[in-house]
C-alpha cells in the first residue's frame, strides 16, 4: 500500500537519568484520501504521538520505532524518528500540515494575518506581487471569513477564537498538504463555533483529496469525521479499525466502555456536537 503516514512501532519517552516510556508503541497506517480518528481519554498519548510524527518533540522527550511519511504517491517515504527538526522543514507544510487545539499555538501574534499566510503561498507556491495577494484572500475566503480584506489586515488579537482557528487552518493547507493533522481542533471553542469548523474541515479535506489525522476526546466529534479509528489509553494502542466496525462491535471492554459513556451523553444533550473539557 502507498500510505501516506505508516507507523510501526512508534514510541515516545523521556530521556535522561530516570527514562520512562510515554507511547509504548503504535502501529497504523492512513491510506491518501483515508481519515484516521484517535480517540482515548486526556493523557493517553494522542499529542505525543501526533508531535513525534511531525518531528516536534520537545526535549526531553524522544521517539522511537518509525513514522514514515510519503510526500508523494511515487516517491520513497522520508523517515522522521531520528531526523533532525531542521531537516523535516520541507516536510512540515508541503506534506503533512497541522491544526493544533490552541490556534495561537501556529500564529504569530506580532504579525499581521495576510502576511503570515503569504508566507508559505510564496516559498511553496512560488507566488508573487498581485498574484500572491489574490492568493491570500482567496486562502481566507476558502475558509469562510467573511471580510477576507479586513481579516487579511488584521493582527490575531482583533478577531475571535473561531476565527483565530479557520485563520489557523488556512495557514495550515496553504501549502498543499497531503496530510492534514489536526489535534482537537474545535475543543477550546464554544460549541456553536465547533459545528461550523468541523465542517469546514471536512469539506477542505474531501475537497483536496488530503489524507486527515483527527484527534479527540470527543467520540460523536470524532465518530462525524473519521473513517477509521485509532483508540488509546495510558500510552498504548487499544484496538483500530473502520469506524462503524470499531464503534459497532467494539473488542476492547475499553473502547465499549466509551461507546456507552458517549450514547448516555447522547440521553442528555440536545442534538449537535457534544461538549466536553480536556486538558
Ligand atoms: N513534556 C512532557 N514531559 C513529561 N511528560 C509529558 C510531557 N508531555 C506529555 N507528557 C505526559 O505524557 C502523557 C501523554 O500526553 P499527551 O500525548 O499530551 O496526552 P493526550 O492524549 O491528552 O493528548 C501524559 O501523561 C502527559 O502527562
Ligand atoms: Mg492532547
Amino acid at each position: 500500500m502507498n500510505a501516506i503516514l505508516e507507523l510501526a512501532g512508534l514510541t515516545v519517552r523521556i530521556d535522561g537519568p530516570e527514562p520512562r516510556t510515554l507511547v509504548h508503541g503504535v502501529d497504523v497506517a492512513i491510506a491518501p484520501g483515508e481519515r484516521l480518528g484517535v480517540i482515548g481519554e486526556s493523557g493517553s498519548g494522542k499529542s505525543l504521538t501526533a508531535l513525534a510524527v511531525l518531528g516536534l518533540l520537545p526535549h526531553p522527550l524522544v521517539a522511537g520505532g518509525s513514522a514514515r511519511v510519503r510526500a508523494d504517491a511515487g516517491s520513497s517515504p522520508i523517515e522522521i524518528v531520528g531526523t533532525p527538526s531542521r531537516r523535516l522543514d520541507r516536510v512540515r507544510g508541503t506534506t503533512v500540515g497541522a491544526v493544533f487545539q490552541e490556534p495561537l499555538a501556529s500564529l504569530d501574534p506580532l504579525m499581521r494575518i495576510g502576511r503570515q499566510l503569504a508566507w508559505p503561498l510564496q516559498h511553496h507556491r512560488g507566488l508573487r506581487g498581485e498574484a500572491l495577494r489574490r492568493a491570500v484572500l482567496d486562502a481566507l475566503a476558502d475558509v469562510q471569513l467573511a471580510q477576507p480584506e479586513r481579516i487579511a489586515r488584521s493582527y490575531i488579537h482583533e478577531i475571535s477564537g473561531g476565527q483565530r482557528q479557520r485563520v489557523a487552518i488556512a495557514l495550515a493547507l496553504a501549502a498543499g498538504p497531503r496530510l492534514l493533522i489536526a489535534d482537537e481542533p474545535t475543543t477550546a471553542l464554544d460549541v456553536t463555533v465547533q459545528a461550523g469548523i468541523l465542517d469546514l474541515l471536512q469539506r477542505e479535506v474531501s475537497e483536496r483529496g488530503m489524507s486527515l489525522l483527527f484527534i479527540s476526546h470527543d467520540l460523536p466529534v470524532l465518530a462525524g469525521i473519521a473513517d477509521h479509528v485509532l483508540v488509546m489509553k495510558d500510552g498504548r494502542q487499544m484496538e483500530q479499525g473502520p469506524t462503524t466496525q470499531i464503534l459497532g462491535a467494539p473488542a476492547q471492554p475499553y473502547t465499549a466502555q466509551l461507546v456507552t459513556a458517549s450514547r448516555r451523553l447522547d440521553d442528555f444533550l440536545p442534538a449537535g456536537p457534544a461538549t466536553g473539557a480536556d486538558a
